[in-house]
């Protein structure tokens, strides 16, 4: 009877009486199945020997449990071999037959569970042995755990066995179920109890299905979904429809469209209507057209406008279109504002323009053009702002042209651009240049031809029509003018002069010279911000850029307008490039794109191998990015940090003499840096310096260098040239004042300017006349120079052509670097000699402020406790009293240097570069 009284069948022995017993009860054959590993649950009663009287010799209280593998069951009559088992475990009650006070026994059913594994073979038997306990065996339960076959995340993973080793889990990949797609692989993990653990991945409903319970059910008629994943199906969006179940998209009506790039979830729409309103307003030299737009957009945002011009005859009959000298500004097509201005049209004829209003959908379907025409007589347009062109020299290649302007009470001219072609060659194709003087010098033309040049003015309305066709000649070779012809030319013509109208007339004609007339062959600067709009400024000077090209691969920085990344350019027909990518982040505002892109206008213009080159911009899609070659180590300044003492002075004389060239080129471009520092200047994998971080005229608002002055611009304090500091007076020769920092930044391996002072002392030790001293192991004539950069009066300043020839000298003599500054510096002799110290008051403010203040107690144990007493320390000393690190014993003595100087006052006489 079990505990219930319910009677069982038991597989009972008890010979507790009878010693040596070895009673053996065995299964039959067991198929293992898919299990590695088997559990034997048994229930069995065991009575305790305490409770049979005279059996203390020979009752046990236990009985064992083994098992023996096989691949097949033996025959029924087959011989038992005991020997084949392997003993499991031995089992003992926890429970047994107890006696209650009544007398009557009470059965306890003990249940105890083994484990078996790993199991090889096919199958296995498994054995009790009985050594002469009282056993009533009642149920024995053999199974083995596995993970059940389950649903998760769209996907369904079959039954699944664990691994014997409880300690690794099984990992086990879904499939997708019907109508769903892999979106990771979905994946979930057998644990060793045949729970399933650690869900990874997922499957995802396919187009036209949506998860409904843990199925993919189709999307109904008037539904669709686009893209497969975790959303429901959309009804149809306006004037479209699907009719079958499952659609990934619903069909246009008739007469709507979706264009190629719409993506299929948005609504259909049509072609605009007309433009409306179409006026016209036409000034001295300019023609404004302007409409409104389509009173039905088609409902769509992307309404354009392109322009058409017709020149018509008297009676707006007759019409025939324009020819290509008409211009439209912005442009003829694309429009996107509703009005354009219309330029170098000829005077007194009877004009017809048609706007036409596009959208992303015209053009598909039959549907008719959308047109607004208006018919324009230029009676009152404006005559040329130029005057007669006259020519004033010409060599072989060269022409100079010069003319007058003619009155202009309104318009005030910003430049004038001349266009010129070979007379022979009309129409087919031209060149043009531009200037802001009324003369210029043509380089670059053929000896012996004839050409025609035409001259406009540029004004705050637009451009003027040109000046009538002037035809010039070039030189021909056998009274050719030399190379230099146009210097020549001017010598000559400033020496007849001074011969004839004395010495101060030739200061005063040469000085006219070479300020009026611009250098054959060089281009200006032109400010971007001179432009109306400045996206047209980004479109001359910039290339656009397919972002399909550029591989954006890290991000290297972060600048003002966003991150900074390296990536590679694909540039069709040439081998991949690496570039940098300035990108400008998303939510920016019309200003700060165009300030973004302000710096590509500039770049653009720039074409030389001391100065980062654009390769392009990427303005049409999103993020709008500028596109520069890749300088492979990054900033000069820190890069200097990172390599302390590793270069040899012809190195870092070369890195000097690339930075002044590039320099030269901006200032024969009439471009002010503004900003030029280490920190600005990149260095590539040849130690090429380039100067970059252009487009800060609102000034250096990037920069984080650059404080707010009192008069409230926002100035690099400890690079920039005291006038530029006190009014504003930016010029390249205060950009020779910041070479001066940057050759002593260099110099120090990327140490601060005037090292921790405040801005305002910076500002007033400048004003009193002292300069920074020569960083450790600094040439004489390096030192020398950067004095010149620094000096006061700024006309004295070298300029940058001076700066590359004496470099390239001490390059080409490198003799002339060994003479270092420590060599010749004469030490104070008496205390008399020696400045005061306003800066610091003990050795451990002055250890602080150039933070080495770890180093106070060595100072101190080494007896150096005053000011004076560290003033003639060399490096030496610094080593002795413990400081071993290169980096900071050049630290120290350099500021020990710069106190005893007190910053060195200048004496500027004696030498020329
Ligand atoms: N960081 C900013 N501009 C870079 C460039 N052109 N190359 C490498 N690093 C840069």
């Amino acid at each position: 009877m079990d505990e219930h009284n319910r009677p069982i069948h038991t597989f009972q022995v008890c010979h507790v009486m009878e010693p040596n017993q070895n009673n053996w009860l065995r299964t039959n054959w067991i198929p293992r199945q898919a299990a590695q590993k088997i559990y034997v649950e048994l229930r069995f009663t065991l009575r305790d020997c305490n409770s049979i009287p005279w059996v203390s010799g020979t009752c046990k209280e236990t009985f064992n449990l083994l098992y023996f593998e096989t691949d097949e069951p033996h025959g029924a009559t087959a011989h038992f071999h005991t020997n084949d088992y392997a003993k499991i475990d031995t089992i003992a009650a926890d429970e047994s037959f107890t006696q209650t006070d009544l007398g009557d026994r009470v059965l306890r059913l003990n249940t105890e569970v083994r484990e078996v594994g790993p199991i090889a073979r096919k199958g296995f038997y498994l054995a009790f042995q009985d050594v002469g306990a009282c056993i009533a065996l009642v149920s024995v339960r053999v199974y083995y755990k596995k993970c059940p076959s389950t649903l998760r995340n769209l996907a369904a993973f079959p039954d699944t066995v664990p691994r014997v080793d409880s300690s690794s889990l099984v990992e086990v990949r879904g499939a997708c179920v019907e109508n769903a797609e892999e979106r990771d692989t979905p994946r979930l993990y057998c644990g060793a109890d045949g729970d399933w653990l650690v869900p990874l991945g997922r499957c995802v409903c396919s187009i036209g299905y949506e998860e409904i319970f843990i199925t993919c059910s189709v999307c109904g008629p008037g539904f669709y979904k686009a893209f497969a994943g975790n959303i429901k199906c959309s009804k149809c969006p306006p004037h479209s429809s699907s009719h079958t179940e499952g659609s990934a998209q619903c069909h246009c009506e008739k007469n709507y469209y979706r264009a190629s790039k719409d993506p299929p979830t948005t609504a259909c729409t049509r072609p605009p209507s007309s433009p409306r309103n179409l006026v016209f307003n036409i000034n001295e030299t300019a023609l404004f057209l302007e409409w409104t737009p389509p009173s039905d957009t088609g409902g769509r945002k992307d309404v354009s406008y392109n322009v058409f011009c017709f020149r018509c005859g008297a009676d707006g009959q007759a019409c025939e279109a324009c020819n290509s000298n008409v211009r439209f500004v912005p442009k003829p097509t694309g429009l996107t504002s509703t009005s354009v201005v219309v330029q170098d049209f000829v005077a007194h004829v009877n004009y017809t323009f048609q706007i036409e209003a596009l959208n992303g959908v015209s053009g598909l379907g039959r549907s008719e053009r959308q047109l607004a025409n208006i018919t324009v007589s230029t009676e009152q347009a404006g005559p040329s702002l130029v005057g007669v062109v006259r020519k004033d020299w010409a060599s072989q290649t060269s022409i100079a042209l010069s003319w007058q302007e003619t009155e202009q009470p309104h318009a005030a001219i910003l430049d004038y651009e001349i266009k010129y072609y070979e007379k022979e060659q009309e129409q087919l194709s031209y060149s043009s240049t531009r200037t802001k003087s009324p003369s210029v010098i043509v380089t670059g033309l053929k000896p012996s031809t004839v050409y025609a040049f035409h001259v406009r003015a540029r004004t705050l309305a637009g451009y003027s029509s040109y000046s009538p066709k002037f035809e010039f000649t070039t030189g021909d070779e056998s009274k050719s003018f030399s190379k230099n012809a146009s210097f020549q030319y001017l010598l000559v013509l400033v020496i007849v002069t001074a011969t004839v109208g004395g010495f101060s007339l030739l200061i005063i004609l040469t000085l006219f010279l070479l300020i009026t007339v611009p250098f054959p062959g060089l281009k200006t600067y032109i400010d971007p911000d001179t432009y109306e709009d400045p996206s047209q400024a980004v479109h001359e000077f910039a290339k656009e850029i397919d972002p399909s090209r550029i591989r954006i691969e890290r991000v290297i920085g972060a600048g003002e307008f966003g991150e900074v990344c390296s990536g590679r350019l694909r540039i069709p027909g040439k081998k991949e490039i690496p570039v940098a990518i300035k990108t400008l982040k998303g939510g920016y505002t019309e200003r700060q794109r165009r300030d973004f892109l302000r710096e590509a206008s500039i770049m653009g213009q720039f074409d030389n191998p001391n100065i980062i080159r654009l390769e392009g911009v990427v303005t049409k899609s999103r993020p709008v990015m500028i596109v520069v070659e890749y300088m492979e180590n990054g900033s000069l300044d820190s890069f200097l940090r990172k390599h302390d003492g590793h270069f040899t002075v012809i190195q870092l004389v070369g890195m000097l003499r690339g930075i002044a060239s590039g320099m030269m080129y901006l200032s024969d471009i009439g471009y002010v840096h503004r900003d030029l520092a280490a920190r600005n200047i990149l260095v590539d994998d040849n130690l090429v310096c380039k100067v970059s971080d252009f487009g800060l005229s609102r000034v250096l608002e990037d920069d984080p260098e650059a404080a707010y002055t009192t008069t409230g611009g926002k100035i690099p304090i400890r690079w920039t040239a005291p006038e530029a500091i006190a009014y504003r007076k930016f010029s390249s020769a205060s950009d020779a004042w910041s070479y001066g920092i940057v050759m002593w930044e260099v110099m120090s391996y990327g140490e601060r300017p005037y090292w921790e002072m405040s801005n305002q002392d910076v500002i007033l030790s400048i004003e009193e006349g002292y300069r920074l001293p020569a960083p450790m192991g600094c040439p004489v004539a390096l030192h020398q120079l950067m004095l010149l950069c620094w000096q006061k009066e700024r006309s004295r300043r070298p300029q940058f052509n001076d700066v590359v020839s004496f470099l390239d000298k001490l390059i080409r003599n490198p003799s002339s670097l060994l003479t270092l500054v420590e060599d010749v510096n004469s030490f104070p002799e008496s205390p008399e000699d020696m400045p005061d110290y306003p800066l610091f008051i003990s050795i451990g403010d002055w250890l602080d402020s150039i933070k080495m203040s770890q180093y106070k107690n060595n100072f101190i144990a080494a007896g150096y406790t005053t000011l004076d007493s560290i003033s003639t320390m060399t490096i030496d000393d610094v080593r002795r009293i413990g400081v071993s690190l290169i980096g900071h014993q050049r630290r120290i003595v350099s500021s020990i240097q710069a106190l005893r100087l007190q910053f060195l006052h200048v004496q500027q006489s004696g030498f020329h570069v």
